[in-house]
């Protein structure tokens, strides 16, 4: 069985496509754990909605990165996850969790990589006045939304785009792209 872990830390649509997309796919293949960073967080709720386990880490109870990631490492550990899928994470992950898996980590990013990284993609884009934008699915490294890319779809901005019509078309390539990738990925054997 393939074991998937998401990582968010935020509102958690692209969880919710995930987890709806991927978990009745294959029987071998299963959402197992929800890591999440923020105690408020919406995806907490939704996790609850959709009955998959979850773990708060409060990187403030921690000394430094490592150390929280120790911990992260045993909960994925203990739960034999084979694979992380990023989604909505704002932390750069660090060696500890990238050298214990290596090569099955995966990001989504709301741009094409390698422009416009960082936590605010989207809109860095609309104020660049680019005429194309779009999704980015990538391995991590440890930089900021870097490693190689795996996948990228286009979205046009359009003249009549304000920021909110540009963000609502790029949540929903989000949530059709993200899934199919990994699909693709665990079909194909990548991951
Ligand atoms: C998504 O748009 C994702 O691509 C972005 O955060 C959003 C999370 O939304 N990630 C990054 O910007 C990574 N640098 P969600 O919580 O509703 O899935």
């Amino acid at each position: 069985t393939k074991k998937i872990a998401i990582f968010a830390s935020g509102t958690g649509t692209n969880f919710v496509a995930l987890v709806q997309q991927l978990q009745h796919w294959r029987s071998d293949v299963s959402i197992e754990l929800l890591i999440y960073d923020r105690k408020q967080a919406a995806v907490h709720q939704r996790s609850q909605e959709l009955g998959v386990p979850s773990v708060y880490v409060n990187f403030t109870k921690y000394a430094d990165k490592s150390q929280a990631e120790t911990a992260m490492l045993q909960a994925l550990k203990q739960r034999h996850i084979d694979l992380i899928l990023l989604a909505g994470y704002m932390r750069i992950v660090g060696p500890t969790l990238l050298n214990a898996y290596q090569g099955h980590i995966l990001n989504i990013h709301p741009a094409l990589l390698p422009a416009f990284p960082g936590a605010h993609g989207i809109e860095d884009a609309f104020k660049a006045g680019v005429k194309v934008t779009g999704v980015t699915i990538h391995f991590i490294d440890a930089g900021v939304d870097s490693g190689p890319i795996i996948a990228q779809e286009t979205v046009r901005i359009d003249p009549t785009d304000t920021l909110a019509t540009l963000e609502n078309r790029i949540h929903q390539i989000e949530h059709q792209l993200y899934p199919r990738v990994v699909k693709e990925l665990i079909t194909e054997g990548v991951v």
